[in-house]
């Protein structure tokens, strides 16, 4: 058996898989999320390591497998989240995560000091998520506490430093700091120069399947593992998600929607250019990369919608009631930007809307135009490949959105692409399990697992009508932003 441990923003979620690909046994845990200021997102790195014990201790009681027959644990994380820590390992403060943007004027510094260099060096903008901005904004604001760092880790990669007492930090999430000579795969001295950063800071890379060693004596008895458990570095959120949905080849990409959400594709190398408008990072697969545009706040808004106004009902009762409106949602419309906009606006201060409420509207309507407004996003990330010369025959769909039928259709008709669900869809944590297994040496490489795991269930065709209904909505959409951008930033 090996462990996916998925540490994402809302909860971690670990798997069990065994030599098959079969899920024996899942659990997860929720942690809050702190705002507090606006465009503020911040953690307390101890919640995850809580987080991660106390799923772990469920998982295995639940499955009953003897601890000494899992051979392999390992991670995918949120990304870019900065965690300082002092000389003695210590948490200096909360986590800063990808989807804080108080970094505006320090994105502005990169852009202004290294230009068009700091693109080709990391191969991409310095936008507010991102980790370097985040470290540059602690130095700026607080250089009492910046002066104790000595160490800075990303969110999966503390976990597992806390797990087994080994400090380091995995490639294809190291690529989301905007720290890293991206084509050479190592540390870019001239970006740690030009803003002052002491290397000390950067901890050694190491790759997805590097093992790392097993869990330290008193992490184990915790939890109840053994040393039989090697750890093995680990993946970006986003590159689990890809290998999980078996995106290992130029022609494959897919949509993702957890709290964000994600047009992806893979890309065999690091020289293509979409002039900044797409992130492009190491993959989780060796000497590979992946390109994506990022909705921030994708099934966030459909949490906020339900916190918001209820029912206190499940997730799969609620997204089912936009059945109950129909396309277009009655004439509402909406734009996801909660927090803010990666793609393709790069804008930290736009805020969302809804656009035509009219009284014979019922909360139906509001859900529909939630779903609906979330993957008129995405079609506007499918539009910047498009632009571009790339596009796909058709889209793995991986996350909270490939749970809903209706959801799965929506996807379909407003991206006019076949759409595929998988048999086993378990989001990035199924990208750590297989991370794990080749790690453990049950395979070749990452497409001999991937061969063996996953497998397509259901593809959703576009239906014509639809299509063409959304591809007006889509005019729609498209102007809000334009329209909004005055009144809301
Ligand atoms: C990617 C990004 C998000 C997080 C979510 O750049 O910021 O998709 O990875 O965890």
């Amino acid at each position: 058996y090996v462990i996916g441990v998925d540490l994402g923003t809302s909860a971690v979620k670990v798997l069990l898989v065994d030599e098959t690909g079969q899920v024996v046994a899942q659990a997860s845990a929720a942690y809050p999320l702190a705002q507090p200021q606006p465009g503020y997102s911040e953690q307390n790195p101890e919640d995850w390591v809580t987080g991660t014990t106390t799923a772990l201790r469920q998982l295995l009681a639940d499955s009953g497998v003897a601890p000494a027959a899992i051979s392999g644990l390992s991670y995918s994380g949120q990304m870019h989240g900065l965690v300082l820590l002092d000389r003695a390992g210590a948490v200096l403060r909360p986590a800063i995560l990808w989807n804080d943007t108080r970094t505006t004027t320090q994105s502005a510094e990169i852009t202004a000091k290294l230009g068009e260099r700091f693109i080709a060096i990391t191969r991409n903008r310095p936008l507010e998520g991102f980790t370097l901005p985040k470290l540059l904004w602690v130095k700026e604001n607080e250089p009492e506490l910046f002066a104790q760092a000595a160490h800075f880790l990303l969110p999966k990669d503390y976990v597992r430093y806390r797990m087994t007492g080994q400090l380091a930090m995995e490639l294809s999430d190291a690529a989301g700091t905007v720290m890293l000579d991206e084509a050479n795969q190592t540390w870019s001295q001239a970006v740690l120069d030009a803003f002052g950063l002491p290397a000390r800071l950067c901890p050694p890379l190491i790759t997805a399947t590097t093992n790392v060693g097993s869990l330290t004596p008193a992490y184990a008895s915790t939890v109840g593992l053994t040393s039989a458990t090697a750890v093995f570095g680990g993946g970006a959120d986003n590159a689990c998600g890809a290998i999980g949905a078996g995106i290992l080849r130029a022609d494959s990409a897919m949509v993702s929607i957890g709290t964000s959400g994600v047009v992806l594709t893979y890309e065999p190398t690091a020289n293509v250019n979409y002039h900044g408008q797409l992130h492009l990072f190491n993959h989780a697969v060796p000497n590979a990369y992946y390109s994506m545009g990022v909705t921030l706040a994708a099934g966030y808004s459909l949490s906020w919608l339900k916190q918001t106004f209820g029912p206190s009902d499940d997730f799969t009762a609620f997204v089912a009631s936009a059945a109950q409106s129909s396309i277009g949602a009655h004439g509402l419309l909406f734009t996801p930007y909660l927090v803010g906009e990666r793609t393709p606006y790069a804008d930290a201060k736009i805020r969302g809307s809804f656009i035509g409420v009219d009284s014979k509207q019922t909360r139906a309507d509001f859900v529909r135009a939630v779903l609906e407004g979330i993957v008129f996003s995405f079609r506007d990330i499918l539009a910047i490949y498009q632009a571009n010369g790339r596009d796909f025959k058709q889209l793995v769909s991986i996350g909270g959105g490939a749970k809903s039928p209706l959801w799965l259709q929506i996807q379909a008709d407003i991206l006019n692409k076949p759409i595929v669900r998988l048999a086993s869809e378990q989001g990035p944590g199924m990208g750590a399990a297989m991370l794990a297994a080749v790690g453990s040496g049950w395979f070749a490489d990452l497409q001999a697992c991937a061969d063996s795991f996953i497998a397509p269930q259901t593809v959703y065709q576009p239906q014509p009508a639809n299509v063409a209904r959304y591809a007006q909505l889509y005019q729609l959409y498209r102007q809000v932003y334009a329209a909004t951008q005055p009144i809301t930033a």
